[in-house]
């Protein structure tokens, strides 16, 4: 296992649309691969990680985002790891999920997106095995946003232009990440 570097914007691979995992991929390396992106995400901390912001250019994700409610109204994260290889959306519900969106590519930016509430995703594991599944909720919200990066597309480019350009000026001049995790406690939803 090994943790890896996350890739953060600007970026360019980060912009690059992601190729499909090949036959012969799928295997033991594949296993490795996918299990060092998951000890990735739960040391960052985060619930989602995609391929390409590790800077591997393959249709890959994992994620973690099983939550429980506890009774006192706590959000508890339980582990369900899920390695989700050339994911497919097959159906998508017409009502939607708003959603406060945090990117681990994207440190300190934080935005509303809508999407659909539950969509089937087709899809194989690291050892090629297929799987036909409905996401509901906020695993949905993670598994669409994650399956964004594999197209190249990071939640600055989905919000408006403005808050878009004065992120990337305020990651020119390097102010972000230089006061760490202050203001992030006003956000509480995990990074994807
Ligand atoms: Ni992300």
């Amino acid at each position: 296992m090994a943790i890896l570097p996350i890739l953060t914007v600007p970026h360019p691979l980060l912009l690059q649309k992601a190729r499909p995992v090949r036959e012969d991929e799928f295997g033991e390396a594949l296993a490795k691969r996918l299990s060092d992106m998951a000890e990735t995400m739960y040391a960052a901390p985060g619930v989602g990680l995609a391929a390409p912001q590790v800077g591997d250019l393959r249709r890959m994700l994992v994620m973690d985002a099983t939550e429980e409610k506890e009774d006192d109204g706590r959000r508890e994260q339980a582990k369900h790891l899920q390695l989700v290889v050339n994911p497919e959306i097959v159906e998508r519900s017409r009502d939607k999920i708003r959603w406060e969106e945090g990117c681990l590519s994207v440190p300190e930016f934080w935005e509303f997106f809508e999407r659909p509430r539950r969509v089937r995703v087709k899809y194989r594991d690291a050892l090629g095995a297929h799987h036909d599944e409905w996401f509901e909720g906020f695993p949905a919200v993670v598994l669409q946003h994650e399956m964004d990066h594999l197209e190249g597309v990071v939640i600055i480019d989905k919000a408006s232009r403005l808050k878009r350009s004065r992120y990337l000026k305020k990651v020119k001049k390097g102010v972000i990440g230089a006061e760490s995790g202050a203001e992030d406690d006003e956000h509480e939803g995990a990074s994807l």
